[in-house]
């Protein structure tokens, strides 16, 4: 019940004991459709380039970033947590001049935000902000500050890593230019691939760039050649891994996305509820707050860290600490996949109540 990975079902794990066939073998050839097609399904676009990169999550982030960034090009990226720092280092990384648009931990980038700093850059390459910051528990809300960048006419690219699967995640209707994910949040796949989609004017930005992209393995001019209709080989793709997302696909489809959304949100509350009880409460933006990842507030008197090994190790749960300027402050609740669960909902709160009494 931490930040992911999340828990995964048994025939997720069973896909991955597979016998290994090669990754040109007709039979894996199929199943790399079917990925990219359930992948378009779970993001909700028709972007022919929808596919997971090899790599955990930042893959997918450094993929976004480096076919899209020119030496000197300039981005403005929401910080409101790690996540948003990360993308700032791996922009500067590949040159880009970047303006930081920052709001506390714990709360929303706000699309007057975005506006103001726009206002401030001449040519912008593209607004990047993080959907659902998971180090923080706070979702963000796209479709205006999507518009914002639009109208300053740069691309619009989100990170996914946290909401994808447990709460709305609309690419198409948002009119998300690049977008990036992983597989062991909410998608309950363990990690190791990073499902990454990027609309048809994106992936004209990526082929006509100037420069070479700085990265081989990420180039998706290269990629796209694989993943394509030319097959032709550019590394060894991980196998069982794409055995396991498109099991964990298939799982997530069968379940259906608004059921699936509905789960999240209805255990997300049963917590809330729970802990409100014991006079504890979630702590990011009220009315913002993520159903999947939940940050509790450390009551006054509790120490934080002996808490949360007590239940690791008295209880079997596992939760997470806070980052940064969050350390000791918050624990972080995952309720990510098939971890959100009532019946750990009621295992933990149980087991919370059980310890802070003692
Ligand atoms: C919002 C967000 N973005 C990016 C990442 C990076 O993903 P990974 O740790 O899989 O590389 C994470 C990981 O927790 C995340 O939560």
């Amino acid at each position: 019940m931490g930040p992911g990975p999340s828990d995964v079902a048994p025939s997720v794990l069973q896909a991955m004991s597979r016998p290994l066939v090669g990754h040109l073998d007709p039979a894996f050839v199929n199943l790399m459709e079917e990925v990219k097609a359930m992948l378009r399904q779970v993001f909700l676009t028709q972007n022919e380039m929808t596919f997971p990169v090899s790599g955990t999550g930042s893959a997918g982030m450094e993929f976004c970033f480096v076919n899209l960034i020119e030496p000197g090009d300039e981005v403005v990226i929401g910080v409101n947590g790690v996540f948003g720092m990360r993308m700032c280092d791996v922009a500067e990384r590949c040159g880009a001049r970047v303006t930081r648009v920052e709001a506390p931990w714990g709360n929303i980038i706000e699309a007057t935000q975005i506006a103001a700093a726009l206002e401030k850059v001449s040519r912008p390459k593209f607004v990047a902000i993080v959907h659902a910051e998971t180090s923080t528990g706070a979702l963000t809300p796209v479709e205006e500050i999507s518009r914002l960048a639009h109208q300053a006419g740069a691309l619009f690219l989100l990170d996914t890593v946290t909401s994808l699967g447990g709460c709305p995640v609309r690419i198409d209707e948002w009119a998300v230019d690049a977008v990036y994910s992983g597989t062991q949040k909410c998608l309950s796949c363990p990690p190791g691939l990073a499902p990454v989609s990027l609309s048809p004017r994106t992936l004209e930005v990526a082929t006509r760039r100037k420069t070479k992209v700085q990265s081989w393995y990420l180039d998706v001019n290269l990629l796209s050649s694989y993943w394509g209709q030319e097959r032709v080989y550019h590394h060894t793709a991980p196998v069982s891994m794409n055995y396991a997302l498109h099991e964990a696909l298939r799982l997530v489809l069968a379940e259906g996305l608004e059921n699936r959304w509905r789960r999240h949100e209805a255990n997300h509350f049963a917590l809330r509820n729970g802990l409100e009880a014991m006079d504890m409460k979630i702590v990011s933006q009220a009315g913002h707050q993520l159903w999947q990842l939940n940050a509790v507030g450390v009551p006054a008197g509790a120490d934080e860290a002996a808490v949360r090994k007590q239940l690791l190790a008295s209880y079997n749960i596992e939760i997470g600490a806070g980052l940064g300027p969050l350390k000791g402050r918050i624990w972080r609740i995952g309720l990510m996949g098939e971890t959100s669960r009532k019946e750990n909902v009621d295992a933990v709160l149980a087991a919370l109540r059980e310890i802070l009494k003692g």
